[in-house]
């Protein structure tokens, strides 16, 4: 599917990951509407866009009906981002909010097939892979995607309600026709982020001199950090090139594990400080990493920015914007445990 000229919409598009979709997609000629409740989503994500026209912006919950509709309308194609979703604190601690997405994802959904539109692309995510077989921070694993296959084991609700949009999205395209891509995104950071995700919370941490230094969980943990513009790029050529919602992985393949992570933070901050774990608080599976070796097939795509080099940019950017004293406050309120307002 063709890009340029397309009548877009994004839900959800005044996100981290959402806005930095909507800049690709205007960069690429598309004319996009955003839709979403900013509910963690700010409009500052989206600068003069819905002023200057560059962006049609509308304010509403996607969860009702006629806001669904109203969105949806005369669009051809929707990156399908919009969801009630924050870091691993929030989805480990919050399952009823989650389970929310299941309406919202139906409703979107079922107005994109009443509305005659060519595709949904959704933001799927590592949450629906089974906890049962990431429970080995020492195994050499990647996560293939076949891997998601009965008995299904999602990652709380918040992963349950991502597997059951995926499985939808199958069903609507063998039996209503519409064309779907279905990316899971694995543990995402880059400008934009908020502190309630975990590479966020660490740079956080070192620019308000945090002394010690917190990480949670034993440190052991492996995750796959994905910079936000490889993300972008993935899902953009999975709108181009996947119509039978085919799930892929947009993930890099590097494994770091949280503690490395951490110590990359405080030696390129030059916050020089002891750390010390938590092993009582939220990590999520300890084991999590992507294969993407289907996204390179299928998309031709692959990640291009390494860790250290996203990490730096990001610090750079956070170092750049941020004020002290007001990521004290984020800090202090538990936010690390809750969706983050927009702010
Ligand atoms: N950040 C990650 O590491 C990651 C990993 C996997 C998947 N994802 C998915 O990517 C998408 C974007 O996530 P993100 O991290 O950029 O930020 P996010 O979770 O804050 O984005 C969700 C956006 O949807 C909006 N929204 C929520 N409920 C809504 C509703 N009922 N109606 C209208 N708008 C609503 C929010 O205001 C926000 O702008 C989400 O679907 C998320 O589940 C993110």
């Amino acid at each position: 599917m063709k890009i340029d000229g397309c009548n877009v919409l994004v839900t959800g598009g005044a996100s981290f990951i959402g806005s930095h979709l909507v800049d690709a997609l205007i960069e690429r000629g598309a004319r996009v509407r955003v839709a979403d409740n900013l509910s963690s989503g700010s409009l500052a994500n989206l600068g003069r866009r819905p002023v200057d026209g560059s962006v049609e912006f509308i304010e509403c919950d996607l969860r009702e009906p006629n806001a669904a509709r109203a969105a949806v309308d005369g669009r051809q194609l929707i990156f399908h981002l919009a969801a009630d979703h924050g870091g691993r604190g929030y989805v480990d601690t919050h399952q009823a909010g989650p389970a929310s997405n299941l309406a919202l994802d139906g409703l979107v959904f079922r107005e994109a097939v009443r509305a005659g539109v060519e595709k949904v692309v959704y933001a799927s995510s590592g949450c629906v892979y089974p906890n049962r077989i990431q429970g080995d921070a020492d195994e050499e694993l990647f996560l293939t995607e076949e891997m998601v296959r009965p008995p299904y084991d999602a990652d709380n609700l918040y992963g349950w309600a991502k597997l059951m949009a995926e499985l939808t999205l199958r069903a609507y395209h063998a039996e209503f026709g519409l064309n779907a891509a279905c990316c899971r995104y694995f543990t995402v950071y880059g400008p934009r982020a908020k502190e309630n995700l975990a590479v966020l919370a660490m740079i956080a941490r070192a620019f308000i001199g945090e002394k010690p230094f917190e990480i949670w969980g034993d440190g052991r943990q492996v995750r796959n950090f994905t910079h936000v513009d490889d993300i972008v790029s993935g899902t953009i050529a999975a709108a181009e090139k996947i119509d039978d919602a085919t799930p892929v992985n947009l993930g890099t393949m590097e494994r770091i594990r949280v503690r490395e992570a951490a110590e990359m933070v405080l030696e390129m901050t030059g916050h020089d400080t002891e750390i010390v774990t938590r092993p009582e608080m939220p990590t999520g599976p300890v084991n999590r990493v992507a294969d993407n070796r289907l996204a390179k097939e299928l998309l031709g795509w692959q990640p291009q920015v390494a860790f250290r080099e996203g990490l730096r940019r990001t610090i750079d950017w956070y170092y750049a914007t941020k004020n002290r004293e007001k990521v004290r406050q984020v800090l202090k309120r538990g936010a690390l445990l809750e969706r983050g307002p927009a702010r």
